[in-house]
């Protein structure tokens, strides 16, 4: 059986699955059971400052976005960090750190961008036994508008200030989770490097509404009657943190910084997405808020499953495997021809593929033939774009071919080259590097 174990900014754990920092890593009540499920590590509930602490709503924190059957794309909250007392969490993450040696245990902290501030909270972190800390750049509202989380995040000399100040000041490795609410995720993890930042977590959530009540006209959810944008997160934002991990993991500045994919993991898949892009653990919030912590069993054999069937031993065989893969698109080569197939065994004649081709297309696909439904790609239209196979509803009944090299195209009658020419060479670019 493959070995999940891994090491990640020199913390160890038995298994990639990590519980972000979020409700689910709240309380030891849910933390212990949590590791009872089978979590590799939890990173806790952001703690505050010691004093009072913060306060929530006490109307909806949360909405959704959700399919027409009910499952959840999307997910919504205006939660801030931890409303429990600094003393108690400390307690706790010490006594659960003490049950589960065996299980990482980063401690989420996010205080004001002062020097004190920071020096006074790193070294009772520290005396929990915790693994790590990961600094919460992230948080886009209520903390945010007091100075802190998203507010830091986008800034990256602070990022790279207050991340050299725990470097300093602490022993433990330090993880900064970045936030997606900026134009060049590049930019905020090169601070957080030259900081001295032994890894970085991403994605938080993204600045979101869910919508509007049709009846009172007013945005979804409110409290009293008002409302205020959250944290968007779940599965509808995992493509986005793709992209966000995979831009780090190439940046020729940051390549190599050790990566905590967090954004839309709910299963083996989704975080086989991640480290084959090149991260390290993964971390889980809205899939376990939705189905509980048993999920991480699902991820554990899923993901050893395939690791198995793949001859691969360890994470380290395929992480950043697809990384290569990534280019700029001029890039692409533009002598690679695909054409779509319709497997007429499995096709339904819903006729689905016929209309968003004919509509917003190539008008690449037949509806008739003989005077009865029938749907066929014309090669001599169609231009490989998969739109038909993203709305087929029955799987792999379209599928897209790739021409070798030799064949004919019959949409240009061009014989297919084995040569790659890009844009960067191409006729019509009239910036193209002269050959
Ligand atoms: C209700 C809720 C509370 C959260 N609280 C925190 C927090 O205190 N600190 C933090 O760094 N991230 C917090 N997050 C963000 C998550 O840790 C995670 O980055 C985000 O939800 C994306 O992961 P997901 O798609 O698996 O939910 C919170 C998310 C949710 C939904
Ligand atoms: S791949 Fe694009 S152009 Fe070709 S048949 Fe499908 S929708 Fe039409
Ligand atoms: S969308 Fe799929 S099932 Fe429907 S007609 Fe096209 S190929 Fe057949």
């Amino acid at each position: 059986m493959a070995d999940l174990s891994t090491t990640f900014a020199g913390v160890k754990t038995p298994n990639p699955f990590w519980l972000a920092s979020a409700p689910p890593t709240d309380k030891a009540y849910n933390v212990n059971r949590a590791f009872e499920a089978g979590w590799g590590g939890v990173v806790w509930k952001t703690l505050g400052e010691a004093g009072p602490p913060v306060v929530n709503v006490n109307g909806p924190r949360y909405g959704a976005l959700l399919s027409n059957d009910r499952r959840m794309l999307g997910f919504n909250n205006i939660e801030l960090i931890t409303d429990r007392d600094l003393e108690l969490n400390l307690r706790e993450i010490t006594e659960v750190k003490r049950l589960w040696p065996d299980r990482a245990m980063i401690v989420s902290l996010m205080v004001p961008c002062v020097e004190e501030s920071w020096k006074a909270i790193l070294p009772r972190v520290e005396d929990t036994g915790a693994d790590a800390i990961e600094l919460n750049f992230g948080c886009p509202h209520g903390m945010s508008e007091r100075g802190m989380g998203a507010a830091v995040g986008q800034v990256p000399e602070y990022i790279e200030m207050v991340t050299r100040w725990c470097k300093q000041y602490s022993k433990l490795p330090v993880i900064v989770k970045l936030t997606p609410n900026i134009t060049d995720v590049r930019l905020p993890a090169r601070a957080a490097q030259r900081g001295g930042a032994d890894a970085v977590s991403l994605i938080n959530t993204i600045n979101s509404i869910i919508g509007v009540d049709p009846d009172t006209l007013m945005m979804s959810p409110v409290t009293g009657g008002m409302g205020s944008h959250g944290g968007y997160c779940g599965p509808a934002v995992k493509p986005i943190a793709l992209n966000m991990v995979a831009e780090i993991g190439r940046d020729p500045q940051t390549r190599g910084l050790p990566i905590s994919g967090i954004g839309g993991v709910g299963n083996w898949r989704d975080a086989l997405d991640f480290i084959a892009l090149g991260a390290g653990t993964v971390q889980v919030c809205t899939a376990a808020m939705v189905f509980g912590f048993k999920i991480v069993q699902e991820m554990a054999s899923g993901l050893s499953d395939y690791m198995d069937s793949k001859g691969f031993k360890s994470l380290d065989d395929f992480r950043g495997a697809a990384l290569p893969t990534v280019k700029e698109w001029k890039n692409l080569n533009l002598n690679h021809v695909s054409k779509a197939v319709i497997n007429q065994d499995s096709c339904i004649s819903c006729g689905r593929c016929h209309i968003a081709c004919e509509d917003t297309s190539h008008q690449a696909i037949t509806k008739m033939k003989d005077g009865v439904r029938h749907f066929e790609v014309m090669e001599d239209e169609c231009v490989g774009c998969n739109l038909c196979v993203t709305v087929c509803p029955v799987p792999n009944t379209i599928s897209l071919r790739d021409l070798q090299p030799g064949e004919k195209d019959l949409r240009t009658g061009l014989i297919v080259s084995d040569k790659h020419a890009d844009w960067t060479t191409h006729a019509n670019n009239p910036m193209r590097a002269s050959a």
